[in-house]
């Protein structure tokens, strides 16, 4: 509810504008017309006591306030207020040192996965969005300036946050968002994006992103699968389309928060990785050039601990390295850009 935070943000500045300046000019006024002059050692005419004075500028401040906090009342309600409705979209959120998961969890394929994606959320223009949130781990704030204030991730808690976006983005300028609670090492790199769809755009994009990605049978890409098999499966999950249809190569972790199960992964979903403009929660773009740093040595671009290996549940601080072999990243690469 970005407007009503900017509709309030432009009442006070209008009034405090205005106070400010009457006050100055009455100051400054005050300054030069009742200066000390020489000569006139005589004492001011005196106004402490005046009753009606002192009515007077205890009664404006108060029309004043009361001015104000009317509609920043109104204001609190109306942005904590949680979207209801068929037209609303649903997506879950929870927030993971240091990246964002996103499920929307009325849209599923044939065999009932939902639609998963991580740390770019998108979404259909002009449509209520109610994003219903918790965190794996420490306090996290979700923060998309240009659509919403800060609210805050909390483990074990449900927050609610409900966006609108007028109009769609264009494909390389989402909306940033970031991380606006401090929540370790790689605090200012848990970002993410939030592009903004026209209705038909997105429900193109609803299918791509519930079609299995496919298995690549040969050259660098199929290479590449091996390597994915064999090492990023720890964490990280893509749907792909098996012999016997949809399934998962990597795990699939959920958490109960009240009664609302959130799919809760240990790294984020990569089945359409290649569908994303960035990666690293954000922080970087998706390039070959970019990708194959981070798959050399993840934490000498991230700041990040995946040496600590005694986090509850089973978590690590981030990606380890892999030690992975220039052929080896480059077939990874391959493979990952081509999941669209
Ligand atoms: Cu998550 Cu700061």
């Amino acid at each position: 509810m970005g407007r009503t935070i900017d509709d309030l943000w432009e009442l006070v500045f209008v009034i405090a504008t205005i106070v400010f300046v009457i006050v100055q000019v009455a100051l400054v006024y005050t300054i030069i017309r009742y200066r000390a002059r020489k000569g006139d050692d005589s004492e001011p005419v005196q106004v402490h006591g005046n009753t009606r004075l002192e009515i007077l500028w205890t009664i404006i401040p108060v029309v004043i306030l009361a001015a104000i906090a009317f509609p920043v009342v109104k204001g609190i309600f109306d942005v904590r207020a949680i979207a209801e409705g068929e037209d609303v979209l649903q997506v879950q959120v929870t927030g993971h040192q240091w990246w964002w998961e996103f499920e929307y969890v009325d849209l599923a394929d044939e065999t009932g996965r939902t639609l998963v994606t991580a740390n770019e959320l998108v979404i259909p223009e002009d449509t209520e969005v109610n994003l219903t949130m918790t965190s794996a781990d420490v306090i996290h704030s979700f923060w998309v300036p240009v659509l919403a204030g800060k609210r805050d991730v909390v483990p074990n808690r449900i927050t609610n946050l409900t966006i609108i976006a007028d109009d769609p983005t264009p494909p390389d300028e989402p909306h940033p968002g970031q991380c606006a609670e401090y929540c370790g090492l790689a605090h200012a790199d848990m970002r993410f994006k939030v592009h903004v769809r026209t209705d038909a755009d997105f429900d193109a994009w609803v299918d791509q992103q519930l079609t299995p990605a496919t298995i690549p049978t040969e050259g660098a890409a199929a290479a590449g699968y091996e390597t994915f098999n064999i090492t990023c499966v720890a964490c990280h999950n893509a749907t792909v389309a098996g012999p016997e249809g949809a399934e998962d190569i990597g795990p699939v972790n959920t958490v109960e928060v009240d009664g609302v199960v959130f799919t809760s992964s240990l790294a984020p979903n990569l089945g359409h990785f290649g569908d994303r403009i960035t990666f690293g929660a954000g922080t970087f773009d998706n390039t070959a050039e970019h990708l194959a740093e981070w798959l050399e040595n993840p934490a000498s671009i991230k700041p990040m601990r995946p040496d600590l290996n005694d986090i509850p549940g089973g978590r690590i601080l981030g990606m380890p390295s892999f030690n992975l072999s220039d052929e080896e990243i480059a077939n990874l690469i391959e493979l990952l850009e081509g999941w669209k």
